[in-house]
């Protein structure tokens, strides 16, 4: 017997909980044909559940794209490489020669002005174990605060800098990146601008500091929020097989890659839906 549960009455598909926090299986839907319903749906159930997942989708790049396109506007991410047909998907291809290095806490591209609202990865080539990713709830990682935490962090903000990652990462210096680039402010905990839901929105990967604490002080606070998402309550893991596609809301959750698999290869393609910008209301 499933114990899937419905979480609406007129969603089209069987929504199964991975923990009562975050992350959710959607079954019984077929992502080469999907309708504007069931499109709805998807967006009600990670709202809910804030990551997605699918099993046996063996869709292609261009499927893939279609099926991110429903949700908005699509991300060219600078790491792509001018000449690579569909510039709207991140490779992101792992092997003997360069180990896996999304095995930190983040959110994708809040060095962005608008960080994306959400990725799609879709699973290409897998190791045959290892290599899951976990997700954890900023919203859970906020509410497990202290209420005199939750007042000194609100409206607070954070500096957010792609250089800290991928100037090594592209071979650029700095400044290269942030003539296009530039290092922007994001409030610590922002709004969730369709839940309402306050989140902490400062990660390992790309915030540098917060603004008007001292560099000691900014390093402390950082430590801190920064082990809220290691938090084991607040995650869920996702083991990936063939055909597996995952669906997260980048405002409302992180995500590690584990990168346990090395030397073996693993290789996956991300589409990322443009957001807007993250803002906090008292
Ligand atoms: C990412 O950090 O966007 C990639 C996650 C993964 O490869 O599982």
């Amino acid at each position: 017997m499933t114990t899937a549960l419905r979480s609406a009455p007129a969603a089209p598909f069987m929504v199964k909980p991975l923990t009562p926090l975050i992350g959710a299986e959607l079954i019984g839907i077929d992502l080469a044909h999907v309708t504007p319903a069931e499109i709805g749906a998807v967006r009600a159930a990670l709202l809910a559940h804030k990551v997605v997942f699918f099993r046996d989708q063996h869709i292609d790049r261009a499927q893939h794209i279609a099926f991110a396109r429903a949700f908005g506007e699509l991300e060219i991410h600078p790491a792509t490489p001018r000449d690579q047909g569909e510039r709207e998907v991140l490779r992101i291809a792992h092997g003997p020669d360069n180990r896996g290095v999304e095995n930190a806490w983040h959110s994708d591209v809040t060095w962005r002005e608008t960080p994306s609202l959400g990725s799609i990865l879709r699973a290409i080539e897998l190791p045959e174990v290892g290599g899951d990713t976990l997700f954890s709830d900023m919203g859970a990682a906020y509410e497990g605060l202290s209420e005199k935490m939750k007042v000194f962090i609100c409206g607070l903000r954070a500096v957010h800098d792609i250089a800290r990652v991928f100037a090594g990462r592209l071979g650029k210096q700095a400044e290269e990146l942030h003539a296009t680039y530039p290092p922007v402010e994001h409030p610590v905990v922002r709004t969730h601008p369709e839940t309402g839901q306050r989140l902490i929105y400062v990660n390992t990967a790309f915030t540098s500091h917060i603004v008007g604490l001292s560099r000691k002080e900014s390093d402390w606070l950082l430590a801190h929020l920064y082990e809220q998402a290691a938090i084991g309550d607040y995650q869920c893991r996702f083991r990936w097989a063939p055909g597996s596609i995952a669906f997260w809301d980048n405002r409302a959750c992180q995500h590690y890659a584990a990168s346990d698999y090395f030397p073996a290869r693993r290789i996956m393609e991300r589409v990322t839906v443009a957001g807007d910008r993250p803002f906090f209301t008292p």
